[in-house]
This record gives structure tokens, sequence and C-alpha cells, in this order.
């Protein structure tokens, strides 16, 4: 970490322009924002730059535009957003990265903001065009990366800008590494990575890699159906991927091997389709109808007394189908769990992921975590030990 160059209050800002990076890529269904937790937690890092009257750019990318200009995906509604929580004058930049954009930056007196319409509507974002960062660092005097979500993308405005501008990382990209390192360097063992979701194979690097660091792994979600079906257990017609017998197996060796104990679900709760309601069964019990959607509570029994034998705690992925409230019950238990011994104990607790956050949603836990990570891939490929493009370029000489 101290490798790296990190903005600070040291440094002034005073009447400068400063491009910030973010990661606004929160989903919006009909023009609405549905999820804010991405927006709300750099609010406070920008209205600090606008007191301290710099001038602001702002930065993000919204979906795969694919270097078009898609009317859904433009950054309107965030703008209005912004409009409502931001502390300064923000203007709404749409169009091209030509004069009429450096005027626009120049203009801005202190204090106020502009927000740049989605950066993927350009190819050479993607691209990471060295023509098109060079003319995009133009805009400000001192560039900040506070994206840590999209430092695994090597994109113009995350990693070939920083070649043009004097450029930082920002204080939520500094947490999200801090928080990686509580994990794998600076931990406090016992440690216990809880990880769910529905794809064991896109998770199969981030496993290896855990099991050679931590104490236990809870399989949860739908991942642990093929550890289940791996182990002889009738999963009915639960989701299980095809081919994914190599990789529980190769898990289960590199765990071994480490001394990691792998913890996989005891019971379930179960439905005939996704939209139904929950039939508790024990995991000798499964019909050939039956779809596992949730853990059952001996399963989380068993996760509970495993947390509180632990001294940190990493949760990526959810338990269960928690898109039907019916479902959802396994992931807020853990989410509980974990929060009450973050504040009792001073358990250290990392959660992250998009769907763990939609999982616990609106219940005020997220705010008790050490960290709670708005980044998926790029907290996933850090934790694994890669090296992100964009944080490598923060690097000091
Ligand atoms: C994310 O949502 O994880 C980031 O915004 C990165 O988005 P991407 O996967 O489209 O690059």
């Amino acid at each position: 970490m101290s490798d790296l160059k990190i903005f600070s209050d040291s440094i002034s800002i005073e009447g400068k322009r400063i491009i910030v990076r973010l990661d606004l890529n929160v989903p919006i269904k009909n023009f609405n924002i549905e999820d804010d937790t991405r927006i709300k937690v750099v609010i406070p890092f920008i209205n600090k730059l606008i007191e301290k009257k710099s001038k602001v750019i702002l930065i993000t990318h919204l979906g795969r535009p694919k270097g078009k200009k898609i009317q859904e995906l433009s950054l309107n509604p965030i703008f209005n957003y912004l409009k409502k929580n931001l502390k300064g004058k923000v203007y709404f930049y749409q169009n091209d990265l030509d004069d009429r954009a450096f005027k626009a930056s120049s203009n801005l007196t202190k204090g106020e903001v502009l927000l740049f319409e989605n950066i993927r509507f350009f190819k050479e974002e993607e691209n990471n065009d060295e023509t098109f960062a060079k003319k995009l660092s133009g805009l400000g005097d001192i560039f900040i990366n506070e994206a840590f979500s999209c430092s695994h993308r090597k994109q113009a405005s995350i990693h070939k800008i920083t070649k043009f501008i004097d450029s930082y990382g920002g204080p939520i990209l500094e947490k999200e590494i801090q928080s990686i390192d509580l994990i794998i360097k600076n931990k406090k063992e016992p440690v216990t990575c809880i990880i769910g979701g529905s794809k064991v194979s896109t998770k199969i690097n981030i496993l290896s890699s855990l099991s050679k660091n931590a104490d236990n792994i809870v399989i949860v979600g739908a991942m642990a159906n093929n550890f289940l079906k791996y182990k002889g257990l009738n999963v009915g017609a639960s989701l299980v991927e095809k081919g994914s017998e190599n990789i529980v197996k190769e898990i289960n060796i590199i765990a071994e091997k480490n001394k990691c104990n792998i913890i996989i679900p005891t019971d379930c709760n179960t439905a005939l389709n996704i939209d139904g309601n929950p039939i508790y069964k024990s995991l000798k019990n499964i019909n050939s109808e039956d779809m596992i959607l949730d853990i059952g509570k001996k399963t989380i029994d068993l996760i509970n007394k495993t947390i509180d034998n632990s001294n940190t705690v990493f949760w990526n992925g959810p338990a269960g189908y928690y898109e039907n409230k019916n479902f959802s019950v396994g992931s807020l238990l853990i989410a509980k769990k974990i929060a009450e011994n973050t504040k009792s104990r001073s358990l250290i607790s990392i959660v992250g992921g998009g769907d763990t956050v939609a999982a616990i949603k609106n219940t005020g836990l997220e705010k008790v975590f050490t960290h709670l990570s708005t980044a998926g891939g790029a907290f996933l490929e850090s934790l694994e030990g890669k090296e992100l493009p964009g944080i490598q370029v923060l690097k000091k000489n």
C-alpha cells in the first residue's frame, strides 16, 4: 500500500480541476436507480473536494454500450441524483471529447462539478486508446482513481490516462486494498470465508486461492449444489453446473493439502419453482422435482458457530435465491451474525460483491461491517493475488 500514490489532504487543490474516475455503474430500470449504494459511498469524498473549492470532473461508465450511444445507458438518472446530493452546482456534459469539453471544464468555477456522459459511449475507452486518454487528461490538473471496482479493466479512463496527468488513488480505493490485506496479509486468524452465488466455475480461482489462505471456507448458494452432488447427494432439480466435478475435486484437494476446512450445507429450503414458498428439507429427502433455494436452520447454526470461532470473516455471494424474499433468510441471518460479532467481539468483517450487497439491502447491517466492498470482479481478482492494471499505474516511481 505504501508504494501507491494516494490522494491526501496535504495536496493543494483549491481552484484546480480534479478528474475523479468513479464507478457509478448502478442498476437502473426505466430510468430509475434501483440501488444507489455505489453512489452513496462516494458522495462524502466529492463533497469534500467541493468544500475545498476545487473544480470536479466526474467520469464513470454505465453498463456495456460498447462504444455506442445508447439512451438507456445515459447518465441522466445519475446526474439528477448528484444534483440533489452534492454541495456544488452540477453540469452534465453530453457531447464529444472535443474543444467543447475543454471549454466546459475550464468554465467551471470553484466548487462546481461537471459530470461527463457515460465514458463507454466512446469505443476508445475500452480500447485503452492513448490519444483519447491524453485528451481526457486535458480536462483536469489532477486525476484520482476512486473506482477500485473498475481497476481490473485496462481502459483509458482508468489505466492509460495516468500516463499524462498527476494521478492518485482515492480514499475508498485505498480502503478496498487495505481490506484485502486484512484477509490475506495482515490477517487475524482464524479466517473464515463464506462464498456463495450461483456459478462455481466463475469462482474457481478465488476458491483455490482462499483454500491456501483461510482456515474455513463455507460454500453456500447454488454453488453448494455442485459440492453436494460431488459428495453423492441427490440435489433434484437444483441448479448444477455441467462439468463441475473436476473443479470441486480440485478445490477439495487444495483445501486438504492446506488444512483448510470446507464446510457445505447440511439442510435446505426448497420449492418446486423459484417463485414458490419454502419447504424445509434435510438433504436426504430431496425429490427429483425439488429445487434447493436457500440454506436450512442447521446449516445456519453451523455457520454461526464457525463465525463465533473466527477472528476474520470474508463473505462474498448470497446464500440463496434472495430475489424471492422467501429464500433471502439464509443471507440475512449470515449478515446479522457477522454484524453482531463485529460489534461485540471486534470480528474483522469484510463483505463484498454486488449480489451480496443487494441481498442485505435496507437492513442497515451494511454500516456495521469493518468494510463493505462495492467491487465484484476487481475485489476477487485482487484476492487471488493478481495485480490490477488500474492499481499498478498508481505506484510511486
Ligand atoms: C462492475 O460493475 O463490477 C464494474 O463497474 C465493472 O464493470 P464491467 O464488468 O462492465 O467492466
